[in-house]
C-alpha cells in the first residue's frame, strides 16, 4: 500500500462523559499511554509505505488532531495530511474526500489502507501480515476488508459472507451493513460469516469507480472540487486544509451515507483478507471495563469487578458489584455493568 486514511471524525456518544462533542473518544487514552488516534497513526506508519498518513476529521476536532500530531517525531509529522470536514457526513464522503485529495495530488493510481481511529490493535507483526495479504487481493483490482470469526451476534457490526478460497484471502458472496439480531444469530450460526473490521485496503481507481457506478450521489458532488495549494497551512511540519469553506458546498451537496452501505453492501469487487490479529472496536463502557482490569483509582471495602475511569479520583466502593464509574469534568458516570448500551440515550436525553 501506499498511503494511509485513518478516519476521525466519529462523535463516541457511548462514551460519554469522557467522550465529548468537543472531544469525542479517538482523543482518549485507554489501556495505554498514546490516545486511540496518535495509537492508529503509529500503526499506520508501522506498514513502512512510502506515502501520506491521510486524517479526516470533523473541524471541530482539528485542534486536537493537530495538538496531538505534533508529539509525533519530525519523520512522522512531515507526511500527515489532515482533512477537516466541514460537517460529519459519515464515512463515504469523508473517504471520498482522501480520494479526491490524493487524485488532485496525482496519487490516482496508488492504493491506501483505511483505518479508524477508535481500534485498539496490540499485534502489529500480525497486523502488517496481514495487511501484506490484503495487498495482495487489492493489486487484483479488489475492495479488501479485514474479517474478524465472530464470537457474539452483534448488530452492530456489518457481516461478511465468504466464499471460496482467493489468493491469500476468501472471495466476498455478500455484504450485510448491522443486520437485525434474528439475521446476526443465523450468519453467526452459518459459519462462514465474518464481522467487517471497519478497515479497509484498496486500489483508489477502484474505489472512485465503483463509487461512481454505486453511489454516485457520494461521488459527483466531488468532481467540482478545486483544490489549491493556498487553502492548505503547515503547523510544526504538519499540513491541514486551513481553507475549510473551500469545501463547504460540496459537503452541502454529498449524501449522509457510510462506506459500508454505499459501497460493501454494493459492490462485486470485494474479496476479504482475515485479520490474523487481535482487534477491538471501543464502541462502549463495557468493552473498556474489559480492557483495562487495572482497578486502578479503585477502593473496594465489599463487592468487586468494579471499574474506574478518570484522572486524579479515587472511588470507594462498599458493598457494590459490576458497576462502571467514569468522572469526568464534573460530570459522573454510574452504569451496571452490562447496560452501558443505555449510555447513548443519556447523550440524546443532555
Ligand atoms: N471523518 C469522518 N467523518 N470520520 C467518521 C465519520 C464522519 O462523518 N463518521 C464516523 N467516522 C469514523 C469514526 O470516528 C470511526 O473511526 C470510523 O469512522 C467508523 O465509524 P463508526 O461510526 O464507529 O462506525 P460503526 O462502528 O458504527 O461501524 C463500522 O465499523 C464496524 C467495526 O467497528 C462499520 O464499518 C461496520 O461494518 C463495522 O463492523
Ligand atoms: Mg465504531
Amino acid at each position: 500500500i501506499d498511503h494511509v486514511i485513518i478516519m476521525a471524525g466519529g462523535a463516541g456518544t457511548r462514551l460519554w462523559p469522557a467522550s465529548t462533542n468537543t472531544r469525542p473518544k479517538q482523543f482518549m487514552k485507554i489501556g495505554g499511554n498514546d490516545s486511540l488516534i496518535t495509537s492508529a497513526i503509529k500503526r499506520g506508519f508501522a506498514l513502512d509505505h512510502r506515502g501520506y498518513v491521510i486524517i479526516v476529521t470533523h473541524r471541530d476536532h482539528l485542534k486536537p488532531a493537530l495538538d496531538e500530531c505534533s508529539a509525533l517525531p519530525e519523520e512522522m509529522r512531515k507526511r500527515i495530511v489532515i482533512l477537516p470536514e466541514p460537517f460529519a457526513r459519515n464515512t463515504a464522503p469523508a473517504l471520498m474526500l482522501a480520494a479526491a485529495w490524493l487524485k488532485w495530488k496525482g496519487e490516482e493510481n496508488s492504493s491506501v489502507i483505511v483505518l479508524a481511529a477508535d481500534h485498539i490493535i496490540n499485534d502489529t507483526d500480525g497486523f502488517i501480515a496481514s495487511v501484506e495479504k490484503a495487498s495482495q487481493l487489492a493489486e487484483k483490482d479488489r475492495l479488501v476488508p479485514f474479517g474478524i470469526p465472530p464470537v457474539s451476534a452483534e448488530t452492530g457490526y456489518g457481516y461478511i459472507e465468504a466464499g471460496k478460497t482467493f489468493l491469500p484471502g476468501l472471495e466476498v458472496v455478500s455484504f450485510k451493513e448491522k443486520p437485525d439480531l434474528k439475521t446476526a444469530v443465523k450468519f453467526v450460526a452459518a459459519g462462514n460469516f465474518y464481522w467487517n473490521s471497519g478497515m479497509f485496503v484498496y486500489p483508489v481507481s477502484l474505489f472512485y469507480d465503483e463509487l461512481r457506478v454505486h453511489t454516485p450521489e457520494v461521488v459527483e458532488p466531488f468532481d467540482s472540487i478545486d483544490f489549491r495549494d493556498g487553502q492548505f497551512a503547515a503547523e510544526k511540519d504538519l499540513t491541514y486544509l486551513k481553507d475549510i469553506d473551500a469545501i463547504t458546498p460540496v459537503y452541502e451537496k454529498v449524501l449522509k451515507i457510510s462506506i459500508d452501505y454505499a459501497l460493501m453492501e454494493k459492490s462485486h469487487k470485494i474479496a476479504m483478507a482475515e485479520a490474523e490479529f487481535d482487534w477491538n472496536d471501543v464502541g462502549s463502557w463495557d468493552v473498556i471495563s474489559e480492557i483495562d482490569k487495572s482497578e486502578k483509582n479503585t477502593l473496594t471495602v465489599k463487592g468487586r469487578n468494579n471499574f474506574v475511569y478518570g484522572d486524579d479520583v479515587q472511588v470507594a466502593f462498599c458493598g457494590v458489584s459490576d458497576l462502571i464509574v467514569v468522572v469526568e469534568e464534573g460530570k459522573i458516570l454510574i452504569c451496571r455493568k452490562g447496560e452501558s448500551q443505555l449510555v447513548k440515550e443519556v447523550t440524546e436525553k443532555l
